[in-house]
């Protein structure tokens, strides 16, 4: 079976064909994943521009279809089954892949399933690693989201954390901007990390005191084998406003001009590695902390980590490091699914298919959406 899927939640045009195997331990194999990037378009404004987005999808929808079906050698008839991103997501960026994937199952008279993108960063570990050690906590630590999930089997997944305010990519984009680096900011901060000193500033974990500006929903309170799992939260927004006092500090004593809030303080380049460094030691720190603690709380089997975060180096590096010390299998998935990507999203797809899953064609784009029934994701 080939399903054809497509993703436009954000600035990234994605489409990818995801085709069975036969072989229970690696289920599907990835034909094509052919990504249209429209960061360079966005980073004259220093972030995702909505509107822009979705003018730009529009433009790229057909060539990346046509190039995923010419690279997988699948033409149309060759699909058996769409899957297309419904949410969550800007909501005019995935109306034009909700559109697209609609009418194409309509002409071809095939299935469609409306998927999760979050379930899509989630698949993106089993489409590489084939079926792990279940129940796995999962992280998926993105550009929108920081959130947790337990997933007791195949295609269930029970959020159990998320931030209580910026997401951890969200994080890396508003530092980078703050050291004048660019967007978007995690790949350059891992980078310029690694020429700096993780000691060099002295920067809090973060901890939580004030009030919960992003609530749990109802369904945090999840049951697994008769036990309430526990919750877990993650929060960035003190971290990043550390770094950004800190480098206006810094800026004054130095006396450089420049607004932390537009093109950043120019600090001399040894100065910034060190700060990225300092910034990614306690955002690893922390991500690890909670994920790590919550997997042997729940009597995780093995854990993995999703999203377009997982990509940092410092991250792969010490959540392996610390799972080989644990005795816990950690599974990332390769750098190409990891940030935003259509094969994931046919994975999931095929993950819903194979549950016996369809949706109607009445389905539209939902900006929030739940995983499941009962969770909210926050916008
Ligand atoms: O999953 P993704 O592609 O899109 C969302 O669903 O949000 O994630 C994008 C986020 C951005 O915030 C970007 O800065 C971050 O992932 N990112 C990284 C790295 N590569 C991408 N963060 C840290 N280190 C990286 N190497
Ligand atoms: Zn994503």
């Amino acid at each position: 079976m080939n399903v054809l899927g497509i993703e436009t939640s954000c600035d990234e045009t994605a489409a990818a064909v995801v085709a069975t195997t036969g072989d229970a331990r690696r289920p599907w194999r990835v034909l094509s994943n052919v990504v249209a990037s429209q960061a360079d378009i966005h980073r004259e404004w220093g972030g995702v521009v909505p509107e822009v987005a979705s003018r730009q999808h529009l433009r790229d929808i057909c060539g990346v279809v046509d190039r995923a079906l010419t690279d997988a050698g699948t033409p149309w008839g060759a699909i058996d089954a769409l899957a297309v991103t419904q949410g969550p997501g800007l909501v005019g960026a995935l109306l034009v892949g909700v559109a697209f994937a609609k009418a194409a199952a309509a002409v071809l008279d095939r299935p469609i399933v409306a998927v999760h993108h979050l379930a899509g960063h989630i698949e993106s570990i089993f489409l590489e690693h084939g079926e792990i050690p279940l129940p796995a906590a999962i992280l998926v630590v993105s550009g929108g989201h920081t959130s947790l999930y337990v997933v007791p089997e195949p295609g269930i997944y029970h959020l159990i954390g998320r931030t209580r305010d910026d997401a951890a990519g969200e994080a890396y984009d508003k530092v980078a901007r703050v050291l004048g680096l660019g967007y978007p900011g995690g790949p350059v901060i891992d980078r310029v990390a690694q020429e700096g000193n993780d000691a060099a500033v002295d920067l809090p974990l973060p901890r939580f005191t004030g009030a919960d500006r992003n609530p749990a929903p109802a369904d945090l309170r999840t049951m697994l084998d008769g036990r309430r799992l526990p919750t877990v939260d993650f929060s960035f927004s003190g971290l990043k406003s550390a770094v950004l006092r800190h480098v206006q500090q810094r800026g004054r004593l130095l006396g450089i001009q420049g607004d932390a809030s537009e093109g950043g303080v120019p600090l001399d380049r040894a100065e910034v590695a060190d700060i990225a460094a300092s910034f990614q030691r306690v955002v690893v720190e922390s991500l690890l902390d909670r994920t790590f603690d919550a997997a042997q709380r729940i009597g995780a089997r093995s854990i993995g980590i999703a999203g377009g975060v997982s990509a940092n180096s410092r991250l792969r590096r010490d959540a392996l490091a610390r799972g080989a010390r644990a005795g816990l299998p950690v599974f990332v998935p390769p750098l190409s699914l990891s940030t935003d990507n259509a094969a994931m999203i046919a994975a999931a797809g095929l993950r819903r298919l194979e549950r016996g899953e369809r949706s109607s064609l009445d389905f539209n784009a939902q900006a929030s959406l739940s995983i499941q029934p009962g969770e909210s994701t926050p916008a």
